[in-house]
Order: C-alpha cells, then structure tokens, then sequence
C-alpha cells in the first residue's frame, strides 16, 4: 500500500497544484495532501481556510486526504506511515531547490522517505501562487490559475482585507 504525501504552502492553490494532485492520486494509494502551518509566512489564506479550499478542489477524488502540518514533514511522514514526498517540477529553480529538499529528508527520515518528482505539464509552467497573488492584488483575470470558486474567494479576502 503506497501512501505518499504532497506537501505545500497552497496559498492559493493552483491549477498547476490540482494538475499533479491528480497525477499523484493515480499513482499512489493513498494521497495526502499537506498545507504547511508556517507561522513565519503572513499567508493571504488560513492555514484552516486553504485545507477546506483543498478538500472542495479534491473532493472528486477519492483517496485524497487533506491535513495541516507543522513541522518536519520527514517527522509528520514518519509518525503517519508516509513513504513518498510528492514534488511538481515546472524549471531548472525549482530542481534546485527541490534537489536539496529531497536530501534533508532523505537523512532526516534515515533513508524512509522518497522524494517522487511530477514534471510540470507546459500549460501550468509558469504558474505559482506568489503569480496569482499579484495579479490578484492588481485586479487582473484568475481565471486561468485557479478554480472558479478559489478566485471568487480571492476577490472577496483581498476586499475584507483593503
Ligand atoms: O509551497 P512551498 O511553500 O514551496 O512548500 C514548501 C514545503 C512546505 C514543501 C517545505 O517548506 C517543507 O516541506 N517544509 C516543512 C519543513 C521541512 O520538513 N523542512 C525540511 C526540508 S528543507
């Protein structure tokens, strides 16, 4: 029984993120998807608001799971029966930084954990959510990074929050 986790801030989550949640749920068992509560980052979104904004995005899918954690996700992994790190790969930057991740938690987790890595498919290359914020912030169209219901979420947080 695979049971891996893809772990992320998702604030928001994208379409790129829905499009390797969905790669990721064929492969694996099991998927769990993690929204890291980051108590560093001032997130636009709760970490409670992007696990129920996940859950409605995924709830189609049967074996999806989604949590909060705090943390280190080789920790949370371990105490969980997590075996796999799921990673989406859109450019050279994110196999950097990617690449180092996957070497803490291989000696974080003593060799458990594998970092399984989902090429980017070319439509959602370019997409991140630090991208759809800004356009967000400027009152551009979210339609093409994000579902319906996450960018009227967005309009209506930036609204509460100017
Ligand atoms: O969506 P993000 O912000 O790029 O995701 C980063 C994340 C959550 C995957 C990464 O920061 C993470 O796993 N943090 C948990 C802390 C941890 O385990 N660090 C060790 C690996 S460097």
């Amino acid at each position: 029984m695979s049971k891996a986790m893809y772990p992320g801030s998702f604030d928001p989550v994208t379409t790129g993120h829905l499009d390797i949640i969905r790669r990721a749920a064929k492969t694996f068992d099991e998927l769990v998807v993690g929204v890291l509560n980051n108590k560093q980052k001032s997130p636009l979104f709760s970490v409670e608001e992007r696990v129920k904004i996940l859950e409605e995005a995924t709830k189609d899918i049967p074996n999806i799971t989604v949590v909060s954690f705090s943390g280190l996700m080789a920790d949370y992994a371990r105490e969980n029966g997590i075996t796999v790190s799921v990673k989406g790969l859109r450019c050279s930057a994110d196999f950097d930084a990617e690449l180092v991740q996957a070497q803490y938690n291989h000696l974080l987790s003593d060799g458990e954990l594998e970092t399984v890595s989902f090429f980017t498919r070319p439509e959602y290359s370019f997409i991140s959510s630090s991208g759809v914020r800004e356009v967000a912030s400027f009152g551009g169209d979210l339609s093409p990074y994000v579902p319906d219901f996450v960018a009227e979420l967005i309009t209506e947080k930036l609204k509460s929050k100017s």
